[in-house]
């Protein structure tokens, strides 16, 4: 059993839990991913490791509760216990001096873009950051990026922080400033900003990665859930990846895989939702 440490309410909807995990903890790298399981009857749910400490042996995973797994990974407290965690899975992120790169984080993709941005800025890159979010409270770890960051630029669609816009728009400033020779970009976020990103590099040839989350089964490479069509062939995100070349991706057909189960994720959201209704009013009715 993996026991949560800690837990910090980062948003409405994006929860952290620090987890008792050393055997992960003694591996892990930026730029991979666990799999957790609540309990022995609990889907598999795939998550980027945001941060990790060898000496506590601690992985810290930041979730945003999207639906009824991670709504339910979200009501555990410090004390309770996950049935598995299994990592740490997939190829860490291939860290150089590449020079000068961007780093940039969409919603709960700011986790998993922090761990890669600090690796990089301790290769001697310098980093520019550019981080958004639709609203100023879905924001989070804006000092942690700061830290690791020679610059970091916030967005937020509605302008309650930083700049109103989407994250794509200072990022084709920078790669416009002719002063701004950029190595490389790491982008990760929903799907729709990764396509959005890479459609802004593309025409500047400059390499960009990002970090597929597909829907995601065994984790193995073996059930085929997790099957991406890049240029050259498909892909399986929980073997090959989770990291990218964006520019190969055929976005289309991914964005249109991410919606196949939406009728079933629905039907098990409300599901979960009519239950817990009746469980807290049996609990009531016992008081
Ligand atoms: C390698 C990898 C790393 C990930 N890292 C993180 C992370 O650090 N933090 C985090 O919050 N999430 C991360 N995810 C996504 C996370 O695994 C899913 O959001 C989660 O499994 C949803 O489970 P659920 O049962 O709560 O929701 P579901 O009922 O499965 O889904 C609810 C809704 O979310 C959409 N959805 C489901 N899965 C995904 C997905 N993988 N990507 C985008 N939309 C999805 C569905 O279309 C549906 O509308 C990662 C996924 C992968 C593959
Ligand atoms: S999750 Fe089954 S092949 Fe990747």
């Amino acid at each position: 059993m993996y026991k949560i440490l800690s837990k910090e309410v980062l948003s409405d909807v994006v929860k952290l839990m620090d987890i008792e995990a050393p055997h992960v903890a003694r591996k892990a790298a930026a730029g991979q991913f666990v799999i957790v399981r609540i309990d022995e009857f609990g889907e598999r749910i795939p998550l980027t490791i945001a941060d990790y400490s060898r000496e506590k042996g601690t992985i810290t995973i930041i979730f945003q509760e999207l639906g009824k797994s991670t709504m339910q990974l979200g009501k555990l407290n410090p004390g309770d216990s996950l049935a598995s965690f299994a990592g740490p899975l997939g190829h860490p992120t291939e860290i150089e001096n590449f020079g000068t790169v961007v780093c940039m984080g969409g919603g709960v993709g700011i986790a998993p873009i922090y761990p890669i941005a600090r690796a990089l800025k301790e290769a001697g890159n310098k980093v520019i950051s550019i981080i958004g979010a639709r609203t100023k409270e879905l924001l989070f770890w804006e000092e942690k990026m700061r830290v690791v960051s020679d610059e970091l630029i916030i967005c937020t669609d509605d302008g309650s922080i930083g700049r109103k816009s989407l994250v794509t728009e200072p990022l084709k400033e920078i790669l416009d400033n002719k002063n701004n020779t950029i190595a490389k970009v790491w982008a990760i976020g929903p799907a729709i900003m990764m396509k959005f990103v890479t459609l802004t590099t593309k025409p500047y040839n400059v390499p960009t990665i990002v970090s597929l989350n597909t829907i995601m089964i065994d984790g193995t490479g073996m059930c085929g859930g997790c099957r991406v069509l890049l240029e050259d062939g498909a892909q399986f995100v929980c073997v090959d990846g989770p990291e990218f070349n964006g520019h190969k991706v055929d976005w289309d057909n991914l964005l249109s895989r991410l919606s196949f189960y939406k009728n079933e994720e629905k039907q098990a959201v409300e599901h979960y939702e009519h239950t817990c209704r009746i469980d807290g009013a049996i609990v009531k009715g016992r008081e």
